[in-house]
């Protein structure tokens, strides 16, 4: 009878026959990869570089995303557009992953029944906006789109704004103390073409303070969701962005 020789890893076969130290041994693996993967997030301040622009939403802009998320409006409409060619020509700049930092919840969505709106602030006017949200056939005839006519009647109510604009910067939005004070004023007053809005737009760089539903009269839902819908995609200068992400490949290189 030829001796049988010893085979390279003849030790492994202690494990394989025996199932609770193959378990064992399999657990340990499993959570040295783990560790090394996840607790480096635990201590590096951010995943995410910031971007120069990215700011908190103003109170009305706020407002105007709780609306969008009542509505479901990222049940058709995405707010990411991807680095493939189709997209960026049709839609602008690929999304920067800080320009949804401060979005709670995120609107990303992977449903396009309607367009990407990551980047549609500017792209209309508000009176297109207030046609379009009123009657959307009236505009795009082959459009699916809900009406959303009750916008420009119901008057915007928002009691807790404070409190929310205070939760969210517990979130890590960097709202500060003197924000949150004013938040109740800064929610009126954004959409109020009397008021004087310096203060705010100092605080909020690039915001718009304008009546945005076409009645001066009155603070409604409509307000909240056009100044929301103009700032989208609008707080980065995406040409010097992208000249800056050109910049760090090519030193990396
Ligand atoms: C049933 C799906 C659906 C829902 C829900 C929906 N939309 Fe749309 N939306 C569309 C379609 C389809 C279009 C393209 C045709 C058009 O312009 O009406 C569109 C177009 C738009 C546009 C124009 C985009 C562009 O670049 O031309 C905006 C802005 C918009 N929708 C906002 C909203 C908002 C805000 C809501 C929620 C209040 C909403 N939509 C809800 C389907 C939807």
């Amino acid at each position: 009878m030829a001796t049988q020789e010893k085979q390279p890893f003849h030790w492994h076969g202690a494990i394989e026959k025996n199932i609770t130290l193959l378990g064992v041994l399999s657990l340990l693996v499993v959570l040295v990869g783990g560790i090394v993967e996840i607790a480096p997030l635990f201590w590096i301040d951010n995943t995410i570089e910031k971007v120069k622009g990215v700011r908190p939403y103003t109170p009305l802009e706020q407002a105007g995303r709780d609306i969008y998320v009542r509505e479901g409006c990222y049940l058709c409409h995405s707010q990411m557009i991807r680095p493939f060619r189709d997209e960026t020509e049709r839609y602008g700049h690929y999304s920067l992953a800080a320009e949804s930092m401060y979005d709670h919840p995120f609107q990303w969505g992977s449903e396009r029944t309607g367009p990407d709106l990551a980047r549609v602030g500017g792209k209309y006017s508000d009176a297109w906006h207030v046609q379009h949200l009123t009657a959307p056939r009236s505009v795009v005839p082959e459009s699916i789109m809900p009406n959303y006519a009750f916008l420009a009647k119901n008057e915007l109510k928002k009691p807790d704004i404070a409190a929310e604009v205070k939760a969210l910067s517990i979130t890590g939005v960097p709202y500060t103390k003197e924000d949150m004070a004013k938040a109740k004023d800064d929610l009126i007053n954004q959409a109020n073409p009397d008021a004087d809005n310096t203060d705010l737009l100092k605080r909020y760089p690039k915001a718009q303070a304008r009546d945005f539903d076409g009645n001066p009269k009155k603070l409604t839902e409509m307000d909240a969701l056009i100044a929301y819908l103009q700032v989208l995609g609008t707080f980065v200068d995406t040409e010097s962005a992208a000249a800056q992400e050109a910049l760090a490949k090519e030193k990396g290189r």
